[in-house]
């Protein structure tokens, strides 16, 4: 049994991204995997304030991190598969991703720092899928994904992670359906791989 976490980080009711990650999900999970949703929209996310940098330091000087606010560092440190649905806006993803990597970045949970200074990554996830769609071209700019693979990879731990996208879905002419379409069919190779 795996603990894979779902972090859905879309925000129209009817998100080809989340579509497109469900199916991946449905790809590589097995029966027995524990799976768990958390939708960004949903969870009170908020940029960092000096209180929580207060809040993080004390649990940090106790080793106590028993507030609720660090329950959301620890599912994701623990998870062992991580799925991000993540739309592409602005060249990279919605903010709500961000505040989200904002509060699971915790100094003793997410990571630790060593006596040379050097971070080590805590967390127990053997890969992290990112699932992106975007209206025009990606090209050299998946700036969210590389961005996610760097602080999940460099500070994290997490040991790897893979980019899956659709592209051109708002490009006048295309057939978004169909482009999905092909998009899931080409997840087939993944089930092998589980
Ligand atoms: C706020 C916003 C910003 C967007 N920025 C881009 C962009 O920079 N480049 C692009 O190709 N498409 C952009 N799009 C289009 C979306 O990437 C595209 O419609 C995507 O499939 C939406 O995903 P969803 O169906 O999961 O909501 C943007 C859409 C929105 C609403």
């Amino acid at each position: 049994m795996r603990k894979i976490l779902f972090i859905d980080a879309t925000v129209r009711k009817g998100s080809r991204t989340r579509r497109l990650a469900e199916a991946l999900l449905n790809a590589v999970a097995k029966e027995d995997d524990k799976i768990t949703r958390i939708k960004l929209s949903d969870m009170d996310l908020s940029p960092i304030t000096e209180d929580v940098i207060d809040l993080r330091d004390k649990a940090l000087s106790v080793s106590n991190f028993s507030d609720p606010y660090f329950d959301t560092a620890r599912q994701f440190t623990e998870a062992e598969m991580i799925i991000i649905a993540a739309p592409y806006y602005d060249l990279s993803f919605p903010a709500s991703l961000k505040l989200y990597i904002e509060t699971i970045s915790v100094n003793g949970i997410a990571f630790t720092y060593g006596s040379d200074g050097i971070p080590t990554g805590l967390s127990e996830a053997e890969m992290l899928y990112y699932v992106t769609t975007a209206g025009g071209e990606i090209g050299p700019y998946n700036l969210g994904y590389d961005y996610v693979k760097t602080v999940t990879r460099g500070l994290f731990g997490v040991k790897d992670t893979q980019c899956l996208r659709a592209v051109g879905l708002d490009i006048m002419g295309a057939d978004p359906e169909e482009v999905l379409k092909n998009a899931i069919s080409g997840l087939e190779y993944l089930k092998a791989e589980q």
